[in-house]
């Protein structure tokens, strides 16, 4: 069953991708949602319409978690029955800003637990696929978390979170806690990929704090498949509707924990 969901979901996301990038430069409605950097076009919910009518079509009783659709009740991903987390589009704001780095992530949650993540960057034509314990993908080849084993050489990715940018981000002392510990920090602007990212050993981690199921069900499942670790930012258990955690190769994780619990 979790291989023909993962395919399902590789077909709808791959499909939604092709689409969107086409509509690069072009959207034509572009929206606030909570603020001025909370960004929001015809696209992401054109998107999130062609993936959910998709869904419906061949599983017409599992739920749904959507972005936009969305809604704050996240009471549906500790359901026995399947809930498909989408973010039809993930980095809405580099693609408004025509930045060749965006997504669609879909995952599969059941009981708390993401058993199918898929997301597929149209930019570069690269699909992360994984399937809980079956392994992860890009583009067909195995891929694993790197190896690197010291903060000093590790490259790590970081976000701010659309609703605390205009107020105090606890990014700005997190930065500071990073300063000369690790190799570098990026900020790229779509949580699915830093999480795809971490997966394929592109990066050695990841953490951030505001993020939605949406965000990050697809992508942490990446990371588990792969061979890393996903942890709250304390490094306790990760709970996916809480939204902060800190993910990584796993030989760095505790220096990360440690990093961002130093005082400034
Ligand atoms: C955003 C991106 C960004 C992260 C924000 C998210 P969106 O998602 O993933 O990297 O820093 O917290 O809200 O709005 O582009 O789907
Ligand atoms: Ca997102
Ligand atoms: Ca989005």
């Amino acid at each position: 069953m979790l291989k023909l969901l993962q395919e399902y979901a590789e077909t709808i996301a791959v499909e939604a991708g092709k689409w969107i990038v086409q509509k690069r430069g072009q959207f034509t409605d572009l929206q606030y949602k909570t603020n001025h950097v909370d960004l929001v076009t015809e696209v992401d919910y054109a998107s999130e319409a062609m993936i959910i009518k998709r869904i419906k079509e061949k599983f017409p009783h599992h739920l749904i978690l959507s972005e936009e659709a969305a809604g704050n009740c996240f009471d549906v991903l500790q359901n026995e029955t399947y809930c498909w987390v989408i973010d039809p589009l993930d980095g809405t704001m580099n693609f408004v800003y025509n930045i060749p780095h965006f997504a669609v992530s879909i995952g599969i949650v059941q009981k708390g637990m993401p058993v199918v993540g898929v997301v597929y960057e149209p930019n570069r034509q690269e699909l992360f696929s994984a399937a809980r314990g079956l392994g992860v993908t890009l583009n067909g080849n195995n891929i694993t978390v790197s190896n690197r084993s010291t903060l000093k050489e590790a490259l790590l990715s970081t976000g701010f979170s659309a609703l605390d940018w205009h107020v105090a981000s606890p990014l700005r002392y997190q930065f500071q806690k990073g300063f000369g510990r690790c190799r570098n920090i990026r900020i790229l602007g779509a949580a699915a990929l830093d999480l795809a990212y971490v997966a394929a050993g592109r990066t050695d981690g990841f953490w951030q704090q505001g993020l939605s199921p949406w965000d990050l069900a697809a992508g942490i499942l990446l990371v588990q498949e792969a061979g890393g670790k996903v942890t709250s930012l304390t490094g306790e258990r990760f709970q996916i509707a809480t939204g902060d955690l800190i993910t990584s190769n796993g030989y760095i994780h505790d220096y990360i924990v440690t990093m961002l619990g130093t005082e400034v």
